[in-house]
C-alpha cells in the first residue's frame, strides 16, 4: 500500500463514520501562542476540545503536518522523525472509549489487515493522588475485541498520558496500540527492558481521551465535555504494511537515502538518516516562510540545518549535495502538498546561503573546539567557551553539547544563557549610547508616524513589484533553477517589515543587489503616488474573497476568516492589520536610506519619509 492509498483510505473511513474532513493547519500554531509549531493533529483543535463549538460538528478527522523535536536525539533509530504525518480522529464531546477503540481496532484489522497477532497495547496504570482511576475500562474494550490480556500492559504517566501540547490546556490517560517488526517471533508481553522499548514495537496509533484540563497552577480538572484525539503515524504505518523495519525504507524516505548513499563517500547509517530527516524538516517549514534566525522558529530551523550540515560532512558529502537531496524530497510530497514545488525557489536559496557560511564556520569551530578539549582536566565546557564558538562559528549549544558528549565531554548550559545575557546587556547599553536611549512608541505622534510608514511600506511594495519583479534573471546552475510555472510569478515578495517611527525596514525576495538606476525607479514610483494624493480605501472582506480579488498576502497560512484590506487606487491591494493614513498626501517624500543582503535571494530595505 502506497503513502497516499493510506491518506484515503483513513479519510474514507472515518467519513463513514461520520467525521467531516479537516484540511492540515500550518506548521505554525495559529491559535496556539504557547507553543512554537504544530507537534499534534489536535493542536489547531484546542478551543474545540475546550467547548467552543465546532462549524464543522462533533466528530472530525484529517492528516495534519507536525514537527517535533524533543526527540531529536533519537532521530537515527528505526522510528523517529522531526517532521511526519499524523492521521488523526476526533469528538468533540460525542463518542468515547468504546467507539474509538473499536474503530482503531477495525481500521487496523480489517481495513489494513494487519493481523491481531501482531499487535499489543498499553493502557494507563491510574493515578490515585490525582484522582485519576485505572483504565480499566479500556482494557476490557480490547479484549472483548479479541486482544489477550498478557499483551495489555498498564504503564504511567511517562508512557499513557497525553497532553497537553503547550503548558496548559486538554489532556488525558491514552492506550496505545504497538506493532512487533522484527523478523523474530512476537514476544509474548509488551515491556519496556532497561533500556526502554525495543525498536522492534513500533507504537502506531494513539487513543487519547482527552477528559481533563491542566491548568497554571498544574492541577487536572475535569472538561466539560469528554473527547477524543487519536494519532497514526503515516511514516511508520507505511513501514508496517511495507514490511520494513524502519521508516528510512519506506517510499516517504527511500529516494532520500539512496541520493545520500550516491552523494556519499563514507558510510553511516545513523548520519544517513539524521540528513534525510531534517532535510526534510527544513523543506517544510522554509515553504512556511520560516526563515534561518537565531530566536524561536528561526532558531529550530537553523538547528536543524546546521546539525544536517555537520552530518553532510561527517559523510563527505559531494558539493552541493543538498540540491539534490532537495529536489527528492519536492518530488516525494508536491502532489500532497504543493507549497514545497512552489516555494523551491525559496528553498534552495536559504540552503545556498547557510550552507556557504556554516561550511566554512564548521571547520574552524571543530578545530577550535579540539583545542578546548585537548587543553581540559575536566571533562566540562564552561559556558563562556561554549558561547565564544556560537558566536565565532554559528554554532547551536545544542551543536557543541553533541559534539563534546561525543568525547564524554559536558557543556555548562547555565553558563552559557549567563554569557549570552550579558553580551546582550552590553549591545543593548552600546545601542543606547549611539542612539540616546530607545524609546517606545506611545506618543500619539509617534503613532501617527509609524501609521505614515505603514501606508508607505504598501506603496513600496508594490513599486519594488513593478520595477523588478517581472523581469526573469537566468538562475547559474539549471539544478538550482526555478520550475519554468515559479517564473510566471511576480518575484517581488514581503519577506518580512519592520516599523519604528523614524524608519521603515522592508525584505523582499529579490537575489541581487539593486542597482542605483532601480532604486531611483523605485523611489520615483513611490512619490508619483504620494503626490497624486490617493485615498487609502480599507475594507473588511472573507480571506478568500480577499484573495479572489487580488490582495497580496504576506503568510497565506496567519489569517483568521474575514480580514482587512487596503487598497491605494488601483496601484496597492494588502490584507493587512493596519493602522495606514487616510491620503497617501499625508506621507511628505519617500527616501530609500540603504539596501543591503538580509539572507539568500532576500533583500532589506530601509527608507525615510522627510
Ligand atoms: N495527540 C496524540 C499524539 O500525538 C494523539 O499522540
Amino acid at each position: 500500500m502506497t503513502a497516499e492509498q493510506i491518506r484515503k483510505k483513513f479519510l474514507e473511513f472515518f467519513k463513514k463514520k461520520g467525521h467531516k474532513v479537516l484540511p492540515s493547519s500550518s506548521l505554525v500554531p495559529e491559535h496556539d501562542p504557547t507553543v512554537l509549531f504544530t507537534t499534534a493533529g489536535m493542536q489547531p483543535l484546542v478551543p474545540y476540545l475546550l467547548g467552543e463549538p465546532h462549524p464543522l460538528g462533533r466528530r472530525l478527522c484529517n492528516i495534519q503536518k507536525c514537527l517535533r523535536t524533543d526527540d531529536i536525539d533519537k532521530v537515527g533509530d528505526s522510528s523517529h522523525l522531526t517532521f511526519f504525518e499524523m492521521l488523526g480522529n476526533w469528538s468533540l464531546g460525542d463518542y468515547f472509549k468504546k467507539e474509538t477503540i473499536e474503530w482503531s481496532f477495525e481500521f487496523l484489522t480489517k481495513e489494513l489487515n494487519i493481523p491481531l497477532e501482531k499487535l499489543a497495547i498499553s493502557v494507563f496504570e491510574g493515578e490515585p493522588e490525582n484522582n485519576i482511576p485505572r483504565d480499566e475500562e479500556s482494557a476490557e474494550i480490547w479484549q472483548k475485541l479479541g486482544m489477550p490480556k498478557e499483551r495489555i500492559v498498564y504503564l504511567g504517566r511517562e508512557d499513557n498520558w497525553w497532553g497537553p501540547a503547550g503548558k496548559t490546556g486538554p489532556c488525558g490517560p491514552d492506550t496505545e496500540v504497538f506493532y512487533w517488526t522484527g523478523k523474530s517471533p512476537v514476544p509474548k508481553k509488551l515491556e519496556p527492558t532497561d533500556k526502554g522499548w525495543d525498536e522492534h514495537w513500533f507504537e502506531v496509533w494513539n487513543d487519547v481521551f482527552m477528559e481533563y484540563e491542566k491548568t497554571e497552577e498544574g492541577k487536572f480538572v475535569p472538561l466539560k465535555q469528554k473527547n477524543v484525539d487519536t494519532g497514526m503515524g503515516l511514516e511508520r504505518m507505511l513501514a508496517v504494511l511495507e514490511g520494513k523495519e524502519n521508516v528510512f525504507e519506506t517510499e516517504l524516505f527511500l529516494p532520500v537515502i539512496e541520493e545520500i548513499r550516491r552523494l556519499a563517500s563514507k558510510k553511516d547509517e545513523r548520519a544517513e538518516r539524521i540528513i534525510a530527516d531534517h532535510l526534510k524538516s527544513t523543506v517544510f517549514l522554509i515553504s512556511e516562510g520560516i526563515l534561518p534566525s537565531n530566536i524561536e522558529r528561526g532558531y529550530v530551523l537553523r538547528r536543524l540545518l546546521r546539525r544536517a550540515i555537520r552530518y553532510a560532512k561527517l559523510l563527505n558529502l559531494k558539493e552541493k549535495w543538498y540540491l539534490d537531496l532537495i529536489k527528492k524530497v519536492i518530488g516525494i510530497y508536491q502532489d500532497t502538498y504543493p507549497e514545497v514545488r512552489t516555494k523551491e525557489t525559496d528553498i534552495i536559496t536559504v540552503w545556498q546561503k547557510e550552507e556557504e557560511c556554516f561550511a566554512k564556520a564548521l571547520d574552524k569551530g571543530l578545530t577550535r573546539l579540539e583545542k578546548i578539549l585537548k587543553s581540559k582536566k575536566e571533562k566540562i565546557i564552561t559556558g563562556k567557551e561554549a558561547f565564544d564558538i556560537y558566536q565565532s562559528y554559528g554554532f547551536p549549544l545544542e551543536l557543541t553539547e553533541e559534539l563534546v558528549k561525543e568525547k564524554d565531554f559536558e557543556v555548562d548550559k547555565e553558563g552559557f544563557y549567563q554569557a549570552q545575557k550579558e553580551h546582550q546587556e552590553i549591545s543593548r547599553r552600546g545601542a543606547e549610547k549611539k542612539f540616546g536611549g530607545l524609546h517606545p512608541p506611545t506618543t500619539h505622534e509617534d503613532k501617527y508616524q509609524m501609521a505614515k510608514l505603514h501606508t508607505a511600506t504598501h506603496l513600496l511594495h508594490q513599486a519594488l513589484r513593478q520595477v523588478l519583479g517581472k523581469k526573469v534573471h537566468p538562475v547559474k546552475s539549471s539544478k538550482a533553477g526555478a520550475s519554468p510555472k515559479a517564473k510566471q510569478f511576480n518575484r517581488v515578495k514581503q519577506m518580512g517589515s519592520d516599523i519604528r517611527p523614524e524608519r521603515l525596514r522592508f525584505d523582499f525576495s529579490f537575489e541581487r543587489k539593486m542597482t542605483d538606476e532601480e532604486i531611483k525607479k523605485v523611489e520615483d514610483l513611490v512619490n508619483q503616488k504620494i503626490k497624486q494624493d490617493l485615498e487609502v480605501k480599507k475594507e473588511e472582506m472573507e480571506y478568500e474573497k480577499a484573495l479572489k480579488s487580488g490582495a497580496l498576502s504576506f503568510f497565506k497560512e496567519k489569517y483568521p476568516e474575514r480580514v482587512t484590506v487596503y487598497s491605494i487606487d488601483n496601484f496597492s491591494k494588502e490584507i493587512c492589520a493596519g493602522p495606514h493614513v487616510k491620503t497617501t498626501s499625508e506621507l511628505g517624500k519617500f527616501k530609500i536610506t540603504k539596501e543591503e543582503s538580509s539572507a539568500a535571494g532576500i533583500r532589506r530595505l530601509r527608507a525615510i519619509l522627510e
